[in-house]
Formats: structure tokens, sequence, C-alpha cells
């Protein structure tokens, strides 16, 4: 058995330096608490950034695990399997598209997004017509194409030679999108809330804005739902709360509930750009992966998770505006749902830490916004436990 000293000490000779994980080491989860090797347990307001939607270990995802995993774990994309098809139907249903892609990651789905955008740019307008403006600050993912699609230049530096075709405008800028579109435009691509980016929601007139120009120009609207789709925001997507209906819209983090697993959704005719060749995966879409996204579906539809989601959202808020009654290094309150950013007046790491000591794990976004994604049936009494160690780090 490995001593918390060796696993730090191993992890950190055998792995690639690319992630600051301090030394603590987990070896399990419950619900919304995790326990670490010396056997101390943390409220997790991190859910794995968003992907835990039923919090950790639910009996309902590790029995579909099992079961298909008795069944089948994976044959080939030259095949059907039923609970991809039963996933597919299920996410088509729920949302405004028609055509779904399975990925095994967020990056992967905007890939794919993009990939698709750029064809239906090429054979609906032109050849040269593959330009797609982003937004500062997003986070599209780390892979070539979603680095470039991220408006974020410490994101780019040392990895060029880059892809082209990429445009950043400040989020929320209609003047500047509107100044960006050319005939070369394919596509404009975003999140509804910006969740690495600061907890910054798109603005009703940049909304107004990009539906003109998607009226005027036929250019597409893709909306990367990544971190905030699947009931995270209080609506199954956040397209919802701000009314603007996606072309093609990216899903990933909580659709598995824990399991690596993504997607892209498009309009048909947008979709039918798409033939046999023209994209492709090993993995994505598999029955375990589908098991587990439709086994998210089935508790949240059973346990009204977004009714959960919305409750705990309200409590959490009113929590946070009495905490900022009491200490006014706390700004204001961001985000929609279990997505909640909260602007700290100075440097967010120190507050970070002592959450963690304190067994409370939150995370950050830029800006100094602490970020808090609880899972989607963390219950009242975990909410009033996080709002009391908040309360007792901000004192200290
Ligand atoms: C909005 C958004 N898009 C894409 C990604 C990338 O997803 P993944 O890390 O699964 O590749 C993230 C990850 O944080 C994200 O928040």
């Amino acid at each position: 058995m490995l001593t918390k000293e060796n696993m730090v000490e191993l992890g950190q000779k055998y792995s690639m330096n690319t992630f600051d994980r301090g030394d603590r080491v987990m070896v399990s989860g419950q619900g919304s608490y995790l326990t670490d090797s010396d056997g101390n347990t943390y409220l997790d307001f991190i859910s794995g950034i968003a992907v835990n939607t039923l919090g950790h270990s639910h009996p309902k995802i590790a029995n579909a695990l099992y079961e298909q995993s008795q069944k089948l774990m994976h044959a080939a994309n030259t095949v059907w399997y039923e609970p991809t098809i039963k996933a597919s139907q299920r996410l088509i249903e729920y949302s405004v598209l028609d055509k779904v892609f399975f990925s095994n990651s967020g990056a992967e789905a905007n890939e794919g997004a993009i990939k698709l955008a750029r064809k239906y740019g090429e054979e609906t307008k032109d050849k040269d017509a593959t330009e797609i403006i982003t937004m500062k600050q997003s986070f599209h993912g780390r892979t070539m194409a979603t680095l470039k699609a991220t408006g974020q230049e410490s994101f780019h530096k040392n990895f060029g030679p880059h892809l082209e075709g990429f445009k950043y405008v400040e989020f929320n800028d209609s003047q500047a999108l509107k100044e960006a579109v050319t005939d070369q435009t394919c596509a404009v691509m975003l999140e509804v809330i910006q969740g690495e980016g600061g907890v910054n929601t798109v603005s009703d007139g940049f909304v107004e804005t990009i539906k003109q120009l998607r009226k005027e120009k036929g250019i597409l609207v893709i909306l990367d739902e990544v971190q905030t789709g699947i009931g995270r925001t209080g609506n199954m997507f956040a397209y919802e709360q701000v009314n603007l209906e996606p072309d093609i819209m990216t899903l990933a983090k909580g659709i598995g509930g824990g399991f690596p697993t993504g997607a892209f959704l498009a309009k048909n005719y947008v979709a039918e750009h798409f033939k046999v060749g023209d994209h492709g995966t090993t993995f994505g879409g598999n029955p375990m992966a589908a098991a587990c996204i439709n086994t998210v579906l089935d508790v949240m539809e059973e346990e009204d998770l977004i009714k959960n989601v919305n409750e705990r959202s309200a409590q959490l808020k009113e929590g946070i505006k009495d905490l900022m009654k009491k200490y006014d290094k706390l700004n204001s309150i961001k985000g929609s749902g279990l997505l909640i950013g909260i602007e700290y007046d100075g440097d967010v790491k120190p507050v970070i830490d002592a959450c963690y000591e304190n067994r409370l794990m939150i995370t950050s976004a830029k800006g100094n916004v602490l970020r808090l994604l609880p899972p989607l049936n963390v219950s009242k009494e975990e909410i009033e436990e996080a709002l009391t160690k908040l309360d007792q780090v901000l004192a200290d």
C-alpha cells in the first residue's frame, strides 16, 4: 500500500507537470463528498468541474456501468447500439436540434462543431467562407483547433503555428461583432455563460445582434454548452434562458455524470453537410457512455433535478448575499443555476486553499472569481454547510 507521500512523489515523477494538484490524494466519493487518503472528508462544490451531475458514486450510474459492461462495452461505430440510439433520441427531444454526433470530451465536441460549420460555410456560401468569430475570454478546449478558438492569448502562446480562420471580439460588444462579420464568416461561436472566462453571461443586446446577423448574413450560431448544458444553469440548456436557439450546440462534462463523453448536435440543414467519412471517432457514443447519459437523464427526470437546481441556486445566492453584507471583499454574484461565480476583491488562490483546509472544495474563474459548481442533486443542508464553511474562511 502506497503512503500519501509516496503517491504524491510518484505522481510528480511520472506525470507531466500540467496540473497544480497540490498534495491531496482523493480515494473515494459519495454524493456531494470526497474523502482523501488521510480520511478527511470534503464537501465537493467543484463536481469534477461541472461533471458529476448526480454527485459521486451514484448507485444508478454504478449499476448502469456494471450492467452495460456485462452486455457490451464496445464494438465499433460500424454498427448501431440501443443505448446510443436512446441517448441520441433523448438529447434531440430535449433540445431544438435534429442530429447528434457523440465525442469523448468537450474539446472533441467543439472540434466536430468547427469542422461542420466550415463545411457548411464552404458548401452554402463560398470556398473561403470558413471563418469563425469567437469571444474574448472564451474557453473551448485544448486541442489545436479549440485552443485557437479560445479567445485568450495566454492559451495560444508557444503552440504555433496555429490553425487559421478564427477572429475574436469582446464578449457582448455588438458593434465589434457586426464589424467583424465578413463574407468569409461561417459562424459565431460562444458560451451562453463563460465558465472558465469569469462566469460572464451573454447580454440580451448581444443575443439580438447575433440573431440579426444570422438572419441577414446567414451565419451559424454555435453554442458551446459543454459547461452550461444538462441542467447546470437551471434549464436543460442555457440557451433556453437567453432565447438564443443554436444551429450547432456542443455538450460534454455533466452529460455522462462522470463518464468521459461529449456530443455535438445540429439542425438538419447543417448536419446534412456531413457525409459518410467526413467525421469519425473510435470511442464516441459507445454503449458505456450512452448508458451513463441515459441514467443521468433518467435521474434528472425522476428526481426533478432542474427544480432542485433552481431552488438550491436561490438558496445559495441568498446566502452569498448575506456574506456580501459581512465581507466587503465579495463584490458581486454572477452566473445562474448551480454555476455560480463570486467576484472577489483580491487573489482568489488563498481563499480557495483555505476552503480546502476547511474541507470545502471550490474553484476559480478568470478575473478573481470564486466558482461554485455543486452537483445538481445537492441538498439544502449541504448548501447551508458550504455557506457556513465559506463564512468561516472569510472570517479568517
Ligand atoms: C465551455 C467549455 N468548452 C470546452 C471545454 C473543454 O472540454 P474538455 O476539457 O472536456 O475537452 C471546457 C472545459 O472546461 C469548457 O468549459
